[in-house]
């Protein structure tokens, strides 16, 4: 196995989620955050939760680390959206929160539900961050062995099998957790197409240094960024990874201080058409979300 060549930590008390997160970050070694004094989950969206998780870190480890925080949770809809951001309190993970929730949803028909998870990844330059949804509906008796937490009740759409019974390799390839890491990935991505095709953005440019240390980046973009929509092919080298995108691409900038890249079609890691959008601000932050070709599109929006 090649060694990695980025090192994060992940702020989490979930042991599942950093093997997780690994399978899901080609290259990036993902440590569990060992720590006690946990801080209180205080935000009131996934977004900020995940931001407290990670400063948390880097209160521990210290400004040089690259600490992600990610917060995630069940939202049902015959429940008004709970748990929610409660998913971890609202009872003991396993038996007694699946017990709980099949309980709530006794004789009750609507059983559509969705996954989120939302991603913030703190570098000493800079914060990229990566959210992802996945829907489905909660089945009626608990099936299968893999994943954790509410897995073996949740169906998700185009399905029959629930998660658990579906298993970890399905999981790795569309969990809303495996949506916000690709969402994470194409933000740094983009970010590097950005300073590769010339932007001047000092954080940006920082982020990508540190993120690409490991080894020489080779930037192959088209002659120009696409500036507007139409299409252009775009390859980016990393240190051997080629990334690439069809680009149709339409850039708008709805503040001064924000610009909105919608992307249109795939990277190289499938053939599903997605849309992708960057949330890029001045301060180098970028923000991306996917909607993928699924018939409820993703609603995530920024914050900012
Ligand atoms: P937190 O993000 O650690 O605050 O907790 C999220 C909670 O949501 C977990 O304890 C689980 O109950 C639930 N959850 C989040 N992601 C998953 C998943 O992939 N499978 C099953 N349950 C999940």
């Amino acid at each position: 196995m090649p060694s990695p060549d980025r090192h994060a930590t992940l702020a989490s008390r979930n042991a599942h989620k950093a093997r997780e997160l690994e399978r899901l970050l080609p290259g990036w070694a993902i440590e569990p955050l060992v720590a006690d004094d946990w801080p209180a989950e205080t935000g009131d969206t996934y977004e900020a939760n995940a931001r407290i998780k990670a400063v948390f870190g880097r209160e521990v480890l210290g400004p040089d680390a690259t600490v992600i925080g990610e917060d995630s949770g069940l939202e049902v809809d015959a429940l008004g959206g709970r748990p929610g951001i409660y998913s971890a309190r609202y009872a003991p993970e396993g038996a007694p929160a699946i017990a709980k929730l099949l309980g709530e949803l006794d004789g009750v028909d609507a059983r559509d539900a969705r996954y989120v998870s939302e991603l913030v990844c703190l570098t000493p330059e800079g914060e990229l961050r990566g959210s992802g949804t996945l829907t489905g509906r909660i089945a009626r008796e608990a099936r299968g062995h893999e994943g954790f937490g509410y897995d073996p009740v949740f169906v998700p759409d185009g399905e029959r099998e629930t998660v658990a019974e579906l298993g970890d390799a399905w999981k790795e390839r569309n969990s809303h957790r495996a949506r916000a890491a690709r969402a994470l990935l194409a933000a740094l991505a983009m970010t590097l197409l950005v300073a590769g095709c010339g932007g001047t953005d000092k954080t940006g440019i920082r982020v990508l240094r540190r993120f690409f240390a490991a080894g020489p980046v080779a930037r192959k973009l088209g002659t120009r960024f696409p500036h507007k929509p139409g299409t252009l092919p775009c390859t980016v080298d990393d240190s051997g990874t080629t990334v690439q995108a069809t680009c149709a691409t339409d850039i708008s900038l709805v503040k001064p201080d924000k610009a909105v890249v919608t992307l249109t079609e795939a990277w190289n890691h499938g053939a599903k058409a997605h849309t992708w959008f960057f949330f890029i601000r001045r301060d180098g932050s970028v923000q991306s979300v996917v909607q993928e070709g699924s018939p409820s599109p993703v609603t995530t929006t920024t914050s900012h």
